[in-house]
């Protein structure tokens, strides 16, 4: 499974850069004005950025709800990069901007999807990623992971080569599950990631070694 990092903050992407097991990066027009990143010029300038840091897939949100404004942004971002991937809601107008892009050869992740019918669409519709949105499907008392594993399950079934992308992930469980549920990417926020390491065995045995290694000094 690969990991991509959810944030437009450059420190927490270049710490999960040097953990040595980053394979991309996913923003959002939320998560980009978090930031404080104002205008388009600051806004391609950080997509460029964040490219120079990863070697993966960056996935880069398009504002315009029209057709036309998703079609002119797009291409405007994937020019920026070869690492873009443009990131389009999973709408009517999305979905053919989805086509559009992937009948050019620019990789796409087709964002806010909710059920298999809206995955089955992007799909269909040559999404290089879909991404189910798990934490806000809890949120709402729904089964984030389990609407993942449906969606595994479909694409196998069918032979579609979209890439099931878990998004919305909100703790280290959710990356497990997500794991155990065969999503082909999981986008993590940095701490849910650091959190795969805890255990309190390994930090014990690790206290141990360093205590009996001192023991050994000669
Ligand atoms: C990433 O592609 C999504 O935009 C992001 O994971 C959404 O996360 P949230 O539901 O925590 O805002």
């Amino acid at each position: 499974m690969k990991f991509f990092i959810d944030t437009a903050n450059l420190g927490q992407i270049k710490e999960a850069q040097a953990l040595g097991v980053l394979d991309g990066v996913t923003t959002n027009p939320s998560l980009m004005a978090k930031e404080g990143i104002k205008g388009d010029a600051a806004i391609k300038a950080h997509y460029q950025q964040i490219c120079e840091i990863v070697d993966g897939d960056v996935s880069a949100e398009v504002f315009g709800t029209e057709y036309d404004d998703m079609i002119r942004q797009g291409e405007e971002l994937a020019a920026l990069h070869p690492q873009i991937t443009i990131k389009l809601p999973c709408t009517k107008d999305g979905i053919r901007a989805v086509k559009y892009f992937s009948e050019k050869g620019v990789k796409t992740n087709c964002t806010l999807v909710f059920t298999v019918g809206q995955a089955l669409l992007a799909a269909k519709a040559g999404a290089t990623y879909v991404s189910p949105f798990v934490g806000r499907l809890d949120d709402i008392s729904s089964d984030g992971v389990a609407l993942v594993k449906e969606i595994v399950d479909v694409f196998n079934y069918y032979g579609y080569q979209t890439q099931v992308l878990a998004a919305s992930i909100r703790h280290t469980q959710h990356i497990i599950d997500c794991m155990k549920a065969g999503a082909d990417v999981a986008t993590c926020p940095l701490k849910a990631i650091l959190g795969l390491l805890n255990h309190p065995l390994t930090d014990k045995g690790v206290e141990i070694f360093v205590a009996d290694a001192k023991k050994m000094e000669g």
